[in-house]
């Protein structure tokens, strides 16, 4: 059994593969204390592991100083307003005003196999690879139950956590703040890494140390956002790749968040994750229930890198559903760098027909193709063909595409509405703003209220009725602006709090409708570029536009924070044209396509407008992505030197799970006068294997690669680079 109630101690014992949970039952009142994560533990007791001991004691003994004691009790899931003046998992305000929970322990129940969550993304998993956990407590005074559900995944080696709570009570109740996870520990001399970023700049590495008080992440923009993402990790100092311990937390969810570390008084951190309680109540009536999203936490006594093979194979397992989720990705071209609004049938056919020929299997039209959008700032909501650009209609476009042996596929932006636009001609009310106050723009549009029922339906309907129309097989579903005014023509004064979550529940909705009517469909979610690039989005799409940044060296640093918690398989990665469009940038085309082979691959340029010298090398690319692409979809990531690091050259590499292959990409970005060949020190070979390196004479041992390095010599000019590829002999 992963999961097991020790009766004697109280204790749940959670085990995965190489790591140990632990919470127990403590003191008359049925707290819930954290005791343990981290490596694997046979057995576990209690004594000398709790400070319950020594002063302040526990309540029982010594309830004169129970603020004392709720103020640095190690909790599972704290509750605001009785004494614990850190940072609170939930809280809530009754109809008379009232503040804070006392959370018991009731009862408690350990299933085989875990399922998902009603209306949220989350993982799942079989009996045999996970067992499900659930601790009932409950607030005696107000009747509200807490139950705290946790997947234990063993091999995989992850532990998921979320709450559900319930009005048992007679009276109406608002949950003001719901976290989905905390972390109580002492401080082990911690480092905090995040994501953060901005429009074409998205998920850079940080690390700062964990110093007193509160260093958070966070969205309040209704998405998961450019800026921050929900994903929070501390590491111990000098932490790296291979060494020292990391405790990570990811949130699978699409919206508001907040990721939180802080360092109390007794130099004990607390971790949270859960959804921004900014602008968030929700109102339970008796017997309603309200489900948090989940989130995954991981345990690596092995560095970074260990860290992130845990995520990678669990989202590839455990938490993508697409039929694509193991398979090669057609190698599309899109046509939004290549024409913005400027295209038409013909041209559009011009490209699926040289593209073709070069080895390229889907064509994209991006946006402009409906209504009267002739740029961005119109039209939005009119998802109708504009047939005098598409003459013809879409489906003799679509079958035209087809003729040529290409598939077909489709951009939208479903959740958005422009102030000039018939849709909102008829129906302003569909936008989301506060009444008697004008929303503010964003890209010269507004949101629509998918909260809204008859919105939802709207604007589902425009979008299933174009795929029914056609033999579409992708969609680039887009989201590109963050929401404000949050206000709603529908929801009574005291659920406007709901809004922000009931938008994101309305998103995944129409994603799983749409999934459930077209299952055949390649789905890529998109944000402007990669501003809702997370878990939440993965349950529904196997691929995310990573950023619309295109440029093959801002592309390294973009990539190598995606990559250290998205499987490559789920990055939208395309090789465009130069100048790059966001940077200016010139950088070799044989580059640009080995930046894009870490992600999905495919081409957003005009391919019969190109430099022939870039065009002839498009068979090879394609070849080369048809040859490394099962490894690069499904091996283990091992992170060699980092260009955001080092500020010369970026290294990383994929390993086959049998060790029998890899594939290691170097980049050199800039060029040092001077300076001599570089020793990489290959990282996840099998020591006792040997190794034949494409290209090149003779055989080298694992064990020599990984240890003594391998010296690569620097090639003349920036921006250049080359792939390592080995196999076994
Ligand atoms: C967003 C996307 C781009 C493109 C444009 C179209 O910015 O990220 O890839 O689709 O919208 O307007």
């Amino acid at each position: 059994m992963a999961a097991v109630f020790l009766e004697e101690e109280k204790i749940f014992k959670l085990d995965t593969r190489n790591t140990t949970y632990v919470i127990a039952v403590v003191d008359d009142e049925q707290f819930l204390g954290h005791v343990y994560y981290g490596k694997k533990l046979k057995e576990v007791h209690l004594d000398g592991l709790l400070r319950i001991h020594e002063n302040p004691f526990v309540p029982s003994r010594n309830n004169r100083d129970r603020v004392s004691f709720l103020d640095s009790f190690p909790m599972e899931y704290p509750a605001h307003g009785l004494g614990d003046y850190r940072e609170s998992c939930i809280n809530i305000r009754t109809e008379k005003g009232n503040v804070g929970l006392a959370l018991s322990y009731v009862s408690h129940k350990i299933t085989e196999g875990k399922d998902g969550l009603e209306g949220l993304p989350a993982s799942f998993g079989k009996a045999g690879e996970c067992e499900t956990l659930k601790i009932l407590c409950e607030d005696k005074v107000t009747g509200l139950q807490v139950i705290l559900q946790y997947g234990i995944f063993d091999e995989a080696d992850v532990i998921t956590r979320s709450v559900k709570v319930v009005n048992t009570g007679k009276e109406d109740l608002y949950l003001t703040k719901v976290y989905s996870a905390c972390l109580d520990m002492d401080n082990k001399d911690f480092e905090a890494i995040s994501l953060h970023g901005s429009w074409a700049r998205e998920r850079q590495i940080e690390t700062v140390p964990v110093s007193h008080g509160k260093y958070s992440v966070e969205s309040i923009r209704g998405e998961s956002s450019h800026q921050d993402h929900p994903f929070l990790a501390l590491k111990t100092k000098n932490a790296d790749q291979e060494n020292g311990e990391v405790y990570a937390m990811h949130f699978v969810y699409s919206g508001n968040f907040k990721a939180q570390v802080q360092s109390d008084q007794f130099d004990q951190v607390r971790m949270t994750m859960g959804i921004h309680p900014e602008d968030f109540t929700w109102k339970l009536k008796e017997g309603e229930s309200f489900q948090a999203p989940e989130t995954v936490l991981v345990y690596s006594a092995q560095g970074l890198g260990q860290m992130t093979r845990i995520f990678h194979d669990f989202y590839r397992n455990h938490l993508i559903r697409s039929k694509y989720k193991n398979q090669k990705r057609p190698i599309l071209i899109n046509n939004w760098e290549a024409t913005y609004f400027d295209f038409d049938t013909d041209k559009l056919i011009a490209i699926a027909k040289q593209a073709s020929a070069l080895g390229i299997e889907m064509l994209v039209m991006d946006d402009g193709w409906f209504g009267n959008r002739c740029d961005d700032n119109r039209a939005l909501g009119d998802w109708f063909v504009n047939e005098e650009k598409l003459k013809g209609g879409l489906k003799y476009l679509v079958d035209e595409v087809n003729k040529l042996g290409m598939k077909f596929g489709i951009w939208f932006e479903p959740e958005m509405i422009s102030p000039d636009s018939d849709l909102y001609r008829a129906h302003p009310d569909y936008a989301i703003a506060i009444p008697g106050r004008e929303p503010s723009l964003c890209r010269n549009q507004y949101v629509l209220d998918l909260t809204r029922k008859e919105v939802r339906d709207y604007a589902y309907e425009c979008v299933a009725k174009i795929l029914r129309s056609a033999n579409i097989e992708y969609v680039k579903w887009d989201m590109n602006r963050q929401l404000s005014d949050i206000g709603s023509l529908e929801l009574p004064a005291d659920q406007m709090g709901e809004l922000y979550h009931r938008y994101v529940l309305a998103v995944y909705e129409m994603q799983e409708r749409m999934m459930t009517e077209f299952p055949h469909l390649l789905l890529e979610n998109c944000s402007g570029g990669g501003a809702r690039f997370d878990p939440g989005m993965l349950y529904y799409s196997p691929q995310i536009w990573c950023s619309d940044d295109t440029d093959a060296i801002e592309r390294l640093k973009i990539q190598e924070g995606t990559a250290l918690i998205y499987p490559l398989s789920t990055m939208g990665a395309h090789v465009s044209d130069c100048p790059n469009h966001t940077v200016g940038r010139v950088t070799p085309f044989e580059t640009r396509g080995y930046v894009a082979l870490a992600g999905t691959f495919g081409y957003e340029l005009d391919v019969t407008k190109i430099p022939e010298s870039d065009r002839e090398q498009i068979p090879a690319q394609v070849a080369m992505y048809h040859k490394y692409n099962d490894l690069v979809r499904e091996g283990d990531y091992y992170r060699i030197a980092s260009y955001a690091e080092n500020h010369y050259f970026d290294c990383y590499g994929v390993v086959s799970k049998d060790k029998k292959e890899a594939l290691y990409t170097y980049v050199q970005v800039l060029n040092r006068p001077n300076y001599h060949s570089r020793r990489i020190y290959l990282k996840g070979l099998a020591a006792e294997k040997y190794y034949a390196i494409e290209g090149e004479e003779g055989t080298w041992s694992g064990e020599q690669l990984m240890n003594a390095g391998l010296l690569v010599q620097n090639p003349f000019g920036d921006f250049k680079g080359k792939l390592i590829h080995l196999t076994e002999v």
